[in-house]
């Protein structure tokens, strides 16, 4: 039996950068609305026309976590890709990272958990390497959501929310028990699916058919709906509560907590989790302010930035939760 440990982290975000101000211009919306309901003062959105793609800007954040792993590509097992705006409909983007990155032929998988998909692929990677079945996999987590947002004014209770980039982690067997990520905890209820959703194209309903067939302009199923209040009452709880199971599976307390990194989904819904726990600031990281929410991105994207800047240290306990779509939601506790 093994522990595995994040030994290398990169990310990745676009050039261009999209103020409040900017999209006041394209929806009835201001910087104050924005700011004070979420927190966010500008994102990223890609260049229309640029080479950046989910699997593109996965690829870029890889090859830094790579680099700073110390390993070479070939030395990874096995890739993990979570995203809800692959590329293609099918393959998924992990096949494309694979090939980018001309890494002999590993097994490349998938993950389809929206705000939760990287702390779920970090436990289907960790399974792995506990098992000693790999030492070595990549999990990255990529986002474009601009290309997809209804970015008028019947849209902006989601558009306004949403940015684009990447984060990714080297995952590597740890010898040393007392390190690396210590458990993991997945959670899902499909009753609130459609709360927070994308439906078409899909196979169930309405594929791009039966879209251009209706040629509807009032159309909206194939942009992004969410709830908005309905998801913030449900992540507030939901993050609390798995943070807490985290800690109690390994008898461990708030009070031992040294970073907590929360999924990018609203500052508000940081700041309650925060309060609620009794953090300061130094201890609850936060980037949406720069960066929006990037789902499966936001994550390892607020980790690399965290320990760039200097705040995961050896020995800290990081923690590492989320809560989306689905709805689904995870936490990850891990001693650095
Ligand atoms: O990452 C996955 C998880 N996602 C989340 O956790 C997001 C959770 N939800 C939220 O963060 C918040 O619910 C939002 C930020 C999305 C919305 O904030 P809210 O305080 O819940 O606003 P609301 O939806 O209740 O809307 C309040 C008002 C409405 O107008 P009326 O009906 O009161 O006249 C909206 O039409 O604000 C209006 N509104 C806006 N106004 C200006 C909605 N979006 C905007 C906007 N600019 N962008």
């Amino acid at each position: 039996m093994y522990h595995s440990k994040i030994s290398g982290l990169g990310s990745y975000v676009p050039d261009r950068i999209v103020t409040n101000d900017e999209l006041s211009k394209l929806m009835d919306t201001s910087d104050e609305w924005i700011q004070e309901r979420t927190g966010i003062k500008e994102r990223r959105w890609v260049t229309p026309g640029s080479d950046d793609t989910t699997a593109t800007m996965g690829v870029k954040a890889a090859k830094i976590a790579i680099e700073r792993a110390k390993i070479d590509k070939d030395d990874i097992d096995f890739i993990i890709f979570a995203t809800l705006s692959p590329d293609y409909y099918f393959p998924g983007p992990g096949v494309q990272v694979q090939k980018a990155l001309n890494i002999k032929t590993v097994g490349a998988l998938d993950v389809r958990n929206q705000c939760s998909g990287f702390v779920y692929a970090l436990s289907v990677a960790d399974q792995f390497i506990k098992t000693g079945m790999y030492k070595n996999i990549l999990v990255i987590g990529s986002e474009l959501h601009s290309r997809g947002l209804d970015k008028t004014t019947r849209g902006r209770g989601v558009s306004v929310i949403f940015g684009d980039g990447a984060g990714a982690v080297v995952l590597s067997r740890e010898e040393n028990l007392d390190k690396g990520i210590l458990s993991t905890h997945l959670h899902s209820q499909g009753e609130h699916a459609e709360e927070l959703s994308l439906i078409a194209p899909g196979m169930g309903k309405r594929w791009v058919s039966d879209i251009l067939e209706e040629n509807d302009p009032n159309d909206e199923s194939y942009f992004p709906y969410m709830n908005g209040q309905f998801v913030f009452k449900n992540a507030v709880v939901r993050f609390s509560e798995v943070i807490m199971e985290g800690l109690k599976a390994n008898n461990l307390n708030k009070e031992d907590i040294n970073l907590l990194i929360p999924h990018q989904a609203n500052l508000r819904i940081s700041q309650f989790v925060q309060h609620k726990f009794g953090l300061t600031d130094d201890q609850v990281f936060n980037n949406i302010m720069k960066y929006g929410n990037t789902t499966a991105a936001s994550v390892p994207l607020a980790l690399t930035e965290a320990w760039e800047s200097g705040k995961v240290n050896d020995g800290d306990l990081v923690v590492l939760a989320a809560f989306g779509s689905g709805f689904t939601w995870a936490s990850a506790i891990i001693r650095w």
